[in-house]
Formats: structure tokens, sequence, C-alpha cells
């Protein structure tokens, strides 16, 4: 039977994109299957779409137009493996496995298939994911067009060449992680100012969501909006001044630096 979509991996990433998918209208869920080792995983995303689900990956991929594999890396290279017989000659193959390069793809599944590199990022789960899409020289214009209509379901998508994902992982697949290590900091301040703890991660929490938002609609440059709220002889000035003293940029573009080199040298 002809489907759209078949989903390798249910956890946290595959869920999320499936249900941008299917909750942005791009692919009724009747031509959709997701599959998971997990009986429990699989039934629980399909329940929750109204799509098929399969504990075997091989059916799950035959006569699909379109495979995304979101499994672990370390299982990678067994699932494909054991999908490359039965994957249609044309369908696309979309993988968002950490590290796993398009030409461990290619080796796995063969250099003349289609298949898409994409690294998204933990937001994806409220549907404000930044996702890197790098095709391979199988994949048309408007195949990668598609992908990348598919990924910004979630979110928003770019596509890159490959030697940027090192730049992906700094700026936006690892950063989650150092934003809120920013977010806790601001939170322990105003509790040290007197505010209750959950209240503090509200302020903060909302503080960078707006500012980042502010950002992406309007265009305006950080710098301009720094700028902007820094009065003369005002509070900001102080923070910002503090923040410089302190080494905060440097310690930033370090913190990033080492999770591209950490990734290239996986
Ligand atoms: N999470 C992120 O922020 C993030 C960001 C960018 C990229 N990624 C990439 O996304 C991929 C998935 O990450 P995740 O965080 O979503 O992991 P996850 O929550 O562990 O999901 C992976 C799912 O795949 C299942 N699975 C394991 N072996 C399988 C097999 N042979 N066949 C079918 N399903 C199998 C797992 O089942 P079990 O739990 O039972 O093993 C689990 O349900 C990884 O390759 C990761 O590098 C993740």
């Amino acid at each position: 039977m002809h489907k759209e979509l078949a989903l390798i991996g249910c956890g946290n990433m595959g869920s999320a994109i499936v249900k941008g998918i299917v909750g942005a209208g791009l692919i009724d869920a009747c031509d959709i299957v997701v599959s998971d080792v997990s009986e429990a995983a699989s039934s629980r995303l399909a329940g929750e779409l109204g799509c098929a689900g399969t504990c075997d990956n091989v059916e799950a991929v035959r006569d699909a137009a379109m495979v995304i594999i979101a499994v672990k890396p370390q299982y990678l290279d067994d699932v494909v493996r054991g999908l490359a017989d039965t994957v249609a000659p044309d369908a696309l193959v979309v993988s968002i496995a950490a590290g796993v390069t398009l030409a461990r793809l290619e080796g796995l599944l063969g250099s003349e298939r289609k298949i898409v590199r994409v690294m998204p990022n933990l937001p994806a789960m409220v549907l404000a994911g930044m996702s890197s899409l790098t095709p391979n020289a199988q994949v048309s214009a408007e195949e990668c067009a598609r992908v990348q209509e598919l990924f910004e379901s979630f979110g928003r998508a770019e596509v890159v060449p490959e030697h940027l994902i090192d730049a992906v992982i700094a700026a936006s697949g690892s950063s989650p992680a150092y934003v809120c290590v920013f977010i806790e900091a601001l939170a322990d301040a105003a509790v040290a100012e007197g505010m209750p703890r959950a209240q503090a991660y509200t302020f903060a929490e909302q503080a960078v969501l707006g500012t980042a938002k502010y950002l992406l609609e309007t265009g305006v440059h950080p710098a301009v909006l720094k700028d902007m709220v820094s009065s003369p002889a005002g509070t900001t000035i102080e923070a910002v001044s503090a923040l410089e003293s302190g080494g905060f940029r440097a310690a930033v573009i370090d913190a990033a630096r080492a999770a591209a080199a950490k990734n290239r040298a996986m």
C-alpha cells in the first residue's frame, strides 16, 4: 500500500516531527505509518495522530514516498541496513541522527539514493524548532523544498551545506542547553533580589522568548535592540557593562565553538 511518509523511531524528535506535519495539514494521517522497536511507543503515537503504527520497520517503509529515520545515532547503522533493500529506489530518505554524515548514509543505502541530512533541535516539540537541511546530489530542488516545507511545520528550516552543520550545532542544535544556563542565572538573580523561584523563572523565560521573537519578527539587529534598551546612565547599561567585564560574550563564543569542535571530532 502506497504511503506518503514512514517514520522510524517514535521518540521525542520523531513524534514532534510527525505531529507538526499532521497538525499543519501537510500530510494526511491516513498516509503515514509510524514504527518503533517499542510497541507501546508506536501505538501511542499512532493513536494520538490517527495513523497506522507498527514495530516492523521493513513493512513501514515498503512503498513509502518518504522515510524519516529518527533513532539514536548508535542504532542508525543497523536500522538503515535493515531497510536498505525495501526502501523504494525513488523514495526520499531523511535522517536526523546527530553526527551521521551524508557519506555514511550513502555508504549504508547506496550513493544513488535521495538522502537529506537534517539537524533539528529540541524546541521542535513546541513547534518552535530550528532545523538545517542538507540534501545529497540526488535530491532535486523541488524535493528539497518539500522536505523544507515539512520541517517548517514545527518551526523554521534552512538549507545549509554539510560543512556548516558544526555551526548549526553551535548556534541551534546544542544552544537550548546554554540558553537554559542563562535563564537559570537570570532567575537566580531575581531570587537573590527577593522574588519567589517559580515567578523568577516565568520572568526570565518570557524575557528570553520575547527578545528572540522581537528580533525574528522585526529583523532588528541584536546590537540595535541592546542600544535601544540601554538608556544613558540607566540600569541596563550597568548590566551590559558587568557582562562585558565578566567575559560573557567570549564565554558564549568559546562554549558554542566547543560544541562545534566536539561535533567535528565525533
Ligand atoms: N533530542 C534532540 O534534541 C535532538 C536534536 C537533534 C537531533 N536529534 C536526533 O534525533 C534522533 C532521535 O533522538 P530522540 O531524542 O528523539 O531519541 P529518542 O527519544 O530516544 O527516540 C528514539 C526512538 O527510537 C526507538 N528505537 C530504537 N531502536 C529502534 C529500532 N531499531 N527501530 C525503531 N525504533 C527504534 C527508541 O526506542 P527505545 O527508547 O525503546 O530505544 C525511541 O523510541 C537521534 O538520532 C538524535 O541524534 C535529537
